[in-house]
């Protein structure tokens, strides 16, 4: 028998803040003016995607201490572009990565409770805990902590914000104007809490929010990061996007949920993913590496280069061959806040196999690191996209996308365009809105015990 087709889901990452977005295009627009905002999200609302999604970088990322083009610089705050997409979109779900390490959680409970009011229940968080010390130099305590200490923080950070979003059941206001009750428990909102990171108690300031809670995302990789999604979140955003390695983490995250007494579909699978579009695929391929060079100029593929060698490399021609000198081993002192520098720990051993890619494919400095990083995950005409992405999902490596586009503002509007009507004809994702809220269009579950009337 054969089992059921899978529906696909669909997210518009704001492109932004990293070496993919192509600023230097004739088409690229501001990052930070609302009206690029407003494009993508009635872009991403018009194509019926399920939820616009924000990164977010605390400190802007720095090589040799100073900020680079390798950066788009700029990251406006969070809550208050959320907030306003709220005003200007209807049923797009509202993603905000938001930080458990530097914040506290009654201030986040407060502000993802009222993006959930404002939003009519579409607000969702993406718990993040940042790896970097860097990072934390913004923030008055100096606020780093070790690993370890990262994911238990952010176990107990969620709990604590999940007991304040509990902290109202929903039937509290009665607002009866005949007889002059306005609340029916005087009670509604307290909470306390005390435990290694949190010693806190009150009344919680924002009654019970539309959707009970907001949707829950998470975004780490390691084996704790997985961890914490398996027990505590809706959504998992990761890394993996070609077809082996998402398979691979879809299975592994899968099988962790019923150590918690969670079913599969609890948890939704979402990794990121670029794509190029042609009339053909062979268009698609041309563009594809016409977008790579635009990604990577000569200087970025310096910047990259001094990533892994972790030394000045600023005289080093990127058309010539990789430098003869090798990386420096131990702490990197060259690049700071940026993610990916954890991906090269062991520097001599990606040295070597980038000479052997280098060598054997006789390429410049620019032309390998075209090759060994950030490949598009999807290139092809809108057809051969659409299945490959109904493919992967069919195939579970993946539960739905999270599509990351390389020209801000209108970098989807194509996607939306072509792609789109292609997976709609095939039944594969939703010719329109079937709820109202983002759990909706996610298909989770409710929140147990919410709404207080749900029989
Ligand atoms: C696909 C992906 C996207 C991420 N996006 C962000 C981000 O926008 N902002 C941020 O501070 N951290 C982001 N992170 C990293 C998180 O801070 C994560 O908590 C960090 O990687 C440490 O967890 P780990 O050791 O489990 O990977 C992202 C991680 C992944 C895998």
């Amino acid at each position: 028998m054969s089992s059921p087709t899978r529906q696909i889901h669909l997210a518009a990452h704001f492109p932004g803040v990293n070496n993919t977005t192509v600023w230097s295009d004739p088409r690229s627009g501001s990052h930070i003016a609302f009206e690029s905002f407003v494009h993508f999200a009635r872009t991403a609302e018009r194509a019926k995607f399920d939820f616009l999604f924000l990164a977010e970088g605390l400190r802007l990322r720095e090589q040799r201490g100073r900020i680079h083009d390798l950066d788009v610089v700029g990251r406006p705050d969070t809550f208050t572009v959320l907030a306003a997409l709220a005003a200007v979109t209807d049923r797009l779900g509202l993603a905000g990565t938001i930080n458990s390490t530097f914040n506290e959680p009654y201030e986040v409970a407060r502000q993802f409770a009222s993006l959930d009011h404002l939003s009519d229940g579409r607000a969702a968080w993406n718990v993040v805990t940042s790896w970097d010390a860097f990072t934390g130099e913004n923030f008055r305590r100096g606020g780093f902590l070790a690993e370890e200490q990262r994911y238990e923080r952010a176990e107990l950070f969620l709990r604590t914000a999940s007991e304040l979003f509990d902290s109202w059941r929903g039937d509290e206001i009665v607002a009866d104007k005949e007889s002059g009750v306005f609340l029916a428990d005087a009670k509604a909102g307290a909470f306390e809490h005390h435990d290694a990171h949190f010693d806190i108690s009150g009344q919680f300031t924002v009654p019970r929010s539309p959707q009970g809670r907001p949707v829950i995302f998470q975004a780490g990789d390691s084996d704790a990061g997985r961890e914490f999604a398996a027990r505590s979140a809706d959504a998992i955003f990761s890394r993996h996007s070609t077809f082996d390695a998402g398979q691979a983490f879809h299975a592994d995250v899968k099988r962790r949920l019923a150590r918690y007494g969670r079913a599969p579909e609890d948890l939704l699978v979402l990794p990121a993913a670029t794509f190029v579009l042609g009339d053909t695929d062979a268009q698609a391929r041309e563009r594809a590496e016409e977008v790579r060079r635009q990604q990577v100029s000569g200087a970025t593929a310096i910047q990259f280069l001094e990533q892994v060698w972790n030394r000045d490399l600023g005289d080093h021609d990127p058309d010539g061959p990789l430098p003869e000198v090798d990386p420096v081993p131990g702490e990197n002192t060259v690049a700071q806040g940026r993610a990916s520098v954890r991906m090269y720990e062991d520097r001599l051993a990606t040295a070597r196999r980038w000479r052997e890619i280098a060598e054997a494919g006789k390429l410049t400095t620019r032309e390998l690191v075209i090759e060994v990083t950030g490949r598009q995950a999807f290139v092809g005409s809108p057809a051969t996209v659409a299945d490959t992405i109904n493919r992967f999902v069919q195939a579970r490596a993946a539960d739905g996308f999270i599509l990351v586009p390389h020209i801000t503002p209108a970098g989807l509007d194509e996607f939306a365009d072509t792609v789109v009507p292609l997976l709609q004809e095939r039944g594969v994702f939703r010719a329109d809105y079937t709820g109202t809220t983002l759990r909706d269009h996610l298909g989770l579950a409710p929140v147990p015990g919410w709404p207080v009337h749900a029989v």
